[in-house]
């Protein structure tokens, strides 16, 4: 409507001389008209010359008077012929006309003063100053003396106005044509797309944000974890139960019935079902064996071994549960197959809740089942592995496992935090835990395990996990979380 009304006044006449005038004649605010203009100056539709405009507008105080009339004529008007008291005008004006009207309407000469008394001088007055004020707020000019008076009683201020004056451009149209957007078949095929005008592309707008589903930087980076297996030729184990019993969790992996971590200020044992029916008989006799006195070569622990304490359920502490259950499923076949398994997935302990530390979190783990495997094989594998995350300088430092021997835990060198950063832990599987699974002697088992929390704060950059995971996770961090590339 604007856009018609400004190039159908210029088709006529000359110019536009002011756009504030202008805005104001066809009805439109003077900042739709100036974007309007902004839009036609780049198309040089029309040429476009700043001006700045001076204009006078009433104060608050310029305003009453205008509609109430000024002070002089209200303290005027209250005079009686006979003449009133000071006091009595002075409760009948109130103290701030009073004083103001009493000045100005002595200065005008309209009023005497007897003694006490406040009297008429003249029979009638006009009220100039609210007639001018009037003038002034209908845009009428007026005389400089009477704009300084007014100034100086600051009933009035000048206001700057800024705004244009418009001419036909170079590229002046009477009727803008809207520009097409887009070059469709129909366009080429009809010929017309060489009379029409075309909307430039803006290489700087932004699309649209995408409203869809979001992964958790957890599974962005189990993802990218997962594709790094796979390309090593791993399979993945099934970690659906995180309920187990303590015979897969802890006795199948020759950790002592009295061992710490067996203790319920580390682990979650259930109520209900508070414990297992099923387990597998001849291998918990030799489980119950390799514990109490050993064989295979190993003298064992030397204590009591308890089936109640093995069938106790608690929450899987580890996938390495997982583990035991698919080493011993392959021992139980006829003949031995070598092979690469892997699992991401939740574990729990009791722990106290800290920056670093929650009740559950996920383990990555890996392992290979080969006939005549050795150290140098896991150091290997391992250094294959992590620097496919992209950590290549790796350090190894002997540890200690019940499950394992030798036991390394893997640290790696942080360019970013500078310092070396342990970041796994692993070792060979102990033959009191494979042999009695009936595993081939000459078989080995290297594996290892770590955290899906720790690299992922630190490729994120999270310094509390309960940023991370948890109810206090802010949505929008997983909204706009970068894309995951790991190793890069
Ligand atoms: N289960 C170990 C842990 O919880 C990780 C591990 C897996 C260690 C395999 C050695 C071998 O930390």
């Amino acid at each position: 409507m604007a856009e018609e009304a400004v190039l159908g006044f210029l088709q006529t006449k000359e110019h536009i001389s002011d756009s504030h005038e202008f805005a104001a004649s066809i009805g439109v605010s003077h900042t739709e008209l100036e974007n309007l203009i902004k839009s036609l100056k780049g198309f040089q539709i029309v040429d476009a010359q700043e001006i700045t405009r001076e204009s006078w507008v009433l104060t608050e105080e310029g305003k009453t008077y205008m509609v109430n009339g000024s002070p002089e004529a209200l303290f005027f008007s209250a005079i009686p012929p006979e003449g009133i008291s000071r006091s009595n005008l002075k409760e009948k004006l109130g103290a701030e006309i009073f004083d103001l009207g009493s000045k100005a309407a002595a200065k005008n000469k309209w009023i005497t003063f007897e003694k006490d008394l406040v009297k008429r001088k003249v029979e009638s007055v006009q009220d100039e100053v609210k007639n001018v004020l009037a003038r002034i707020n209908s845009g009428e000019a007026v005389g400089d003396q009477v704009i300084n008076d007014l100034k100086r009683r600051k009933l009035i201020i000048k206001q700057t106005w800024k705004g244009y004056s418009l001419k036909k451009g170079p590229k002046y149209v009477s009727k803008r044509k809207k520009p097409e957007t887009d070059l469709t078949r129909e366009h080429i095929v009809s010929g017309d797309w060489k009379n029409l005008e075309f909307k430039e592309y803006n290489l700087n707008a932004e699309a649209p944000q995408i409203q869809a589903g979001y992964l958790h930087s957890l599974l962005e980076v189990r993802e990218q974890i997962q594709n790094i297996f796979l390309e090593m030729g791993f399979e993945e184990m099934p970690t659906n139960n995180f309920v187990e019993s303590s015979f897969w969790n802890f006795d199948a992996l020759f950790q002592p019935q009295q061992h710490p971590a067996r203790d319920s200020h580390d682990t979650f044992f259930l109520e209900t079902p508070a414990s297992t029916q099923n387990l597998p008989e001849d291998y918990l006799g030799r489980v119950k064996l390799v514990h109490e006195s050993g064989g295979y070569g190993s003298k064992g622990y030397g204590y009591d071994w308890k089936r109640e304490e093995a069938e106790k359920n608690l929450l899987r502490t580890h996938t390495t549960a997982v583990s035991t259950r698919m080493l011993y499923a392959l021992a139980q076949q006829d003949t031995f197959t070598p092979k690469r398994y892997y699992s991401i997935d939740r574990v729990f302990r009791n722990e106290a809740v800290d920056r670093t530390h929650l009740a559950e979190f996920h383990q990555i783990e890996g392992l290979i089942c080969d006939r005549g495997l050795t150290l140098g094989d896991l150091i290997g594998v391992l250094e294959d592995f992590f620097s496919r995350l992209g950590m290549s300088k790796l350090r190894f430092k002997p540890a200690y496992n019940p499950y394992t021997e030798p036991s390394m835990e893997i640290f790696s060198y942080h360019d970013g935090l500078q310092k070396w950063v342990e970041v796994g832990n692993s070792g060979m599987f102990r033959p009191e835990m494979l042999l009695p699974m009936g595993l081939p002697e000459d078989v080995n088992v290297i594996a290892w395990g770590l955290s899906l929390e720790r690299p992922t704060m630190i490729l994120y950059g999270i310094s509390n996990i309960r940023d991370l995971f948890g109810p206090k996770v802010d949505f929008n961090l997983i909204k706009s979380n970068p894309i995951c590339r790991l190793g890069l």
